[in-house]
């Protein structure tokens, strides 16, 4: 049996995707995977708790929101600007990656990552995050404990926690009007 499809069109990293004929109900995590080659939204639990699958929803208002692509089906990302892993790092015009994003950076500097299969997912909520501070700076007695909130969802199997944590806080304090004294 075929299943029914309906048009969608989106923004990928600054791309416009479509209008391309999707299954109704194919989760956003196989779109990107399967339709556009995307495949850095890692599957881990595949029911929404790991995080290992989030991408950056780009708000209409400029804020930035974390979203779980397992279990959201593509549709619901009609007409909205998504930004994946791929899409964190300055790209020159034929693609290739010219500048780490400060979070990336500093992962790689803290040695946050082992396996890196759940890399994707602390990129995304720490970028998002970080977004959420210039608007929202917290104070540096209450950074810790705003980041491990905002981190907590994410699950890393090799246990790398710590050192997620204290790379995030490094780019908190390094980046000027995020924490206030
Ligand atoms: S794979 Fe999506 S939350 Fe685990
Ligand atoms: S680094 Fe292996 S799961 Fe997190």
């Amino acid at each position: 049996m075929t299943r029914a499809t309906k048009p969608m069109s989106l923004t990928v990293n600054d791309r416009q995707v479509g209008p391309v004929a999707v299954p109704e109900g194919l989760m956003m995590q196989d779109f990107l995977h399967e339709y556009l080659n995307l495949t850095g939204a890692r599957m881990g639990c595949g029911q929404g708790i790991c995080h290992a699958c989030t991408v950056v929803v780009e708000e209409e208002d400029g804020t930035l929101a974390e979203m779980r692509t397992c279990i959201v089906g593509a549709h619901w990302f009609e007409g909205r600007r998504v930004r994946t892993i791929e899409g964190i790092a300055e790209r020159d015009t034929d693609g290739a990656v010219t500048d780490l994003s400060p979070v990336q950076q500093a992962f790689i500097e803290h040695f946050s990552f082992q396996c890196g299969y759940c890399t994707p997912g602390f990129v995304i909520g720490a970028t998002v995050l970080l977004d959420r501070l210039q608007r929202e700076p917290v104070s540096r007695e209450d950074l810790e404990e705003v980041i491990t909130e905002a981190l907590d969802k994410h699950i890393c199997r090799c246990t790398g926690y710590i050192r997620y944590l204290e790379a995030v806080r490094d780019v908190a304090l390094k980046t000027p009007g995020l924490v206030t004294s």
